[in-house]
């Protein structure tokens, strides 16, 4: 077998590790330690939740790095950018500033960036400084298409069916209904054209584009493969059918398996087939069953032991995941001491339920297990447990479904930046158009419409400015914004003193709602100048790694209370964690009971139980408000699966 370690192994100065990964190392137990020091060239680490996979891949980095591989030639894709950081600290923890040299950063960043480089192979009308439209973007855009091409179905499922479609080379539309068949027809070429005129790609594109240049160019994979060495991938049961096809096309050999040679690039892929929670974005954990095939000479490790929680807390959460069909066996097991069994509560309604968590919260983070997690199915079943937790004083962060960047405030400041670096980027520039407000009107604005389809965004707006005051302003403006811009924080500041943006955001805003919107700009004012100190001063970089990540990314660790949704919980831990709302209906949530969709809420709610180190606390409400109606649910079955809360103690209500 190859050995991937073999490169420059003259470098014997090298081998003396540094003290660090060397206590490390000692740490790992033999599997871990197998898959770390692995001489194979595909290494597939499965195994269950808080069996140190992450851990071992950071530990794997080091080790490589240590034996010769330089920082630039390593590659390590992850799904959130926190994920990404998280890794270069940790590595520059181990290694010095060395460790910052990894390319570390989500599949879409990673795909903004191939793509700007081979920018003369992009589609038609594409640049190297090419928009990136986001969901939201992509659902404005197809909201107006629905009303010019007279469609007659919900933007929010046609933008999600369009993604689907195109991440699936379009064999999506095969299933659907023939109304909707022929209304995604229609729309296709059509939010395609859009896409073009303002010279962007969205989403599903940045994945798209950069696997079919690897598939239509054999040279530039030749010239890939040969400066990138190792990809490192952790949550990999989430990826989907696009992620995997761009991992093989840059690890496997360009002329067939057969040629393998010690230059050509390699892999280690962290995964838990039980926790895969991403199928309604298209990922298939199937691909972990064929690991072996598709990756000759792969070895598959078996991270066993749990060092996160206690035997209590692994019990239910392993009688839970067994009633999943289609599943990899395996076994939690742990030799963490014991601790006290998960606390079931039934309450009658969702206030009782907030006073009695809020209570038992104030109570934990008085013994010094703070940040205490609140997870639940949805945001909303966690706004007034929130409020509860805020009047008792404590600090509390809902990173809820709207994740920082598409917060309005942030989206103004944003837009600002993508027209700055790109004057191309209508679709930014229709918002900046509008804020503060410059008497540019709905009229205006089809017009400008018309312009851009027919001539492009720059010819459109300097010949509209001669005529429209408002907008001949706001060029002069972006002119003088773009002379004076920096790195992002301080062009950042510019453009908050200069448009007067705070004063913005309290007239716009309700009384009391402006510090709300402040604290998440001076949030991103932080992100930047963390940015800065990470990565440099490009802001179209940093426009793409804040944009490109799919997960939430707000910090909260230096709050008391941190509220996250099941999906955005994953790969994180505490010491204390409430799960709210275990309600049947809530979770297994009531759009998605049937058979596949019940196995990935089971997962869901596996992966909430196994966030917790020592304490766990479920609720159930037989009576909440949602969306402002009361809603009747029952106890989650899943509860019963798990023999949770059936220890005999009567339920207090
Ligand atoms: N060999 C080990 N010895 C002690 N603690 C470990 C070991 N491996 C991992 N841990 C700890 O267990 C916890 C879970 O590790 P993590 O890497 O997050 O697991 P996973 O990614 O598999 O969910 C972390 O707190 C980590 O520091
Ligand atoms: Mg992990």
């Amino acid at each position: 077998m190859t050995d991937i370690t073999a490169t420059r192994r003259d470098d014997t100065a090298r081998e003396r590790f540094s003290p660090s990964l060397e206590a490390l190392l000692a740490r790992l137990n033999p599997e871990q330690l197998a898959a770390v020091t692995s001489p194979r060239p595909y290494v597939l680490m499965a195994s269950i939740p808080g069996s140190g996979k992450t851990l071992a891949l950071v530990a794997r980095a080091a080790w490589l790095i240590r034996r010769g591989l330089r920082p630039t030639q390593l590659v390590a894709l992850t799904f959130s950018r926190k994920a990404a950081d998280e890794l270069q600290d940790r590595l520059a923890r181990l290694l010095g500033d060395e460790g910052r040299g990894v390319w570390a950063g989500t599949f879409h960043a990673f795909g903004a960036s191939l793509a700007r480089h081979y920018a003369r192979l992009l589609p038609r009308g594409r640049t190297a400084g090419f928009a990136v439209m986001d969901r939201d973007d992509s659902r404005r855009a197809v909201k107006r298409l629905i009303r010019e091409l007279d469609l007659h179905e919900d933007p929010g499922d046609l933008t999600e069916l369009l993604d689907r479609a195109k991440r699936t080379n379009y064999q999506a539309l095969a299933a659907l209904p023939d109304a909707m068949r022929e209304s995604m027809t229609r729309l296709v070429p059509a939010y395609e054209a859009v896409l073009e005129s303002r010279d962007a790609l969205d989403f599903a594109d940045l994945l798209i584009v950069p696997v079919r240049l690897l598939e239509n160019h054999p040279d530039i994979r030749r010239q890939l493969q040969t400066r990138w060495h190792h990809f490192l991938i952790d949550e990999g049961q989430d990826l989907d059918r696009l992620q995997q096809r761009l991992v093989e096309l840059l690890v496997l050999p360009v002329d067939g398996v057969a040629s393998r040679d010690r230059t050509a690039p390699t892999l280690t892929l962290a995964a838990d087939d039980d926790q895969a929670v991403m199928s309604f974005r298209g990922a298939s954990a199937q691909f972990l069953l064929q690991f072996t095939e598709v990756y000759p000479g792969a070895t598959v490790i078996n991270l066993g032991e749990n060092y996160r929680s206690t035997p209590e807390i692994l019990l239910p959460a392993g009688r839970l995941i067994d009633h999943n069909r289609r599943r990899l066996p395996k076994a939690l097991t742990t030799q963490n001491p014991p601790g006290p069994v998960p606390e079931v509560r039934e309450f009658a309604s969702d206030k009782e339920e907030a006073k009695y968590v809020a209570d038992r919260i104030e109570q934990w983070v008085a013994e010094g297990l703070a940040p205490v997690a609140v997870l639940a199915r949805m945001s909303a079943v966690l706004m007034p447990i929130a409020r509860a937790c805020e009047q008792r004083g404590l600090s509390v962060r809902v990173t809820a479904e709207t994740p920082l960047v598409e917060r309005k405030a942030i989206r103004d400041l944003l837009a600002y930046l993508r027209v700055l670096v790109n004057p191309n980027d209508w679709t930014a520039f229709e918002r900046v158009m509008g804020v503060p407000p410059r008497g540019i009107g709905a009229k205006t604005i089809a017009q400008l419409q018309e312009g851009v389809i027919r001539q492009g965004v720059e010819a459109t707006l300097v010949f509209a400015a001669r005529q429209h005051k408002g907008l001949g302003a706001l060029l002069v403006l972006l002119d003088t914004l773009r002379s004076r811009m920096r790195g992002p924080a301080a062009t950042l500041r510019t453009l908050i003193d200069t448009l007067d943006y705070r004063t913005y955001l309290s007239r716009r805003g309700e009384p009391g709602e402006t510090e709300r919107l402040w604290f998440y700009v001076e949030e991103l004012i932080e992100l930047a100048e963390g940015w800065e100190s990470r990565h440099g001063t490009d802001i179209r970089e940093f426009l793409d790694h804040l944009v490109l990540s799919e997960a939430d990314e707000s910090q909260g660790t230096s709050h008391q209370v941190v509220g996250l949704t099941l999906h955005s919980a994953k790969g994180l831990e505490f010491d204390a964690c409430v799960i709210a709302g275990v309600e049947e209906g809530l979770i297994p949530h009531y759009r998605h009971a049937a058979f596949d969709d019940l196995e990935e809420e089971r997962r869901l709610l596996y992966v909430g139980l196994t966030r917790a180190r020592t304490l766990l606390l479920l609720t159930v409400c037989h009576e909440r408000m949602l969306w402002g109606r009361p809603w009747v649910f029952g106890p989650s079955p899943f509860l019963a699966e798990a023999k949770l809360g059936s220890d005999g103690r009567r339920p207090a209500r």
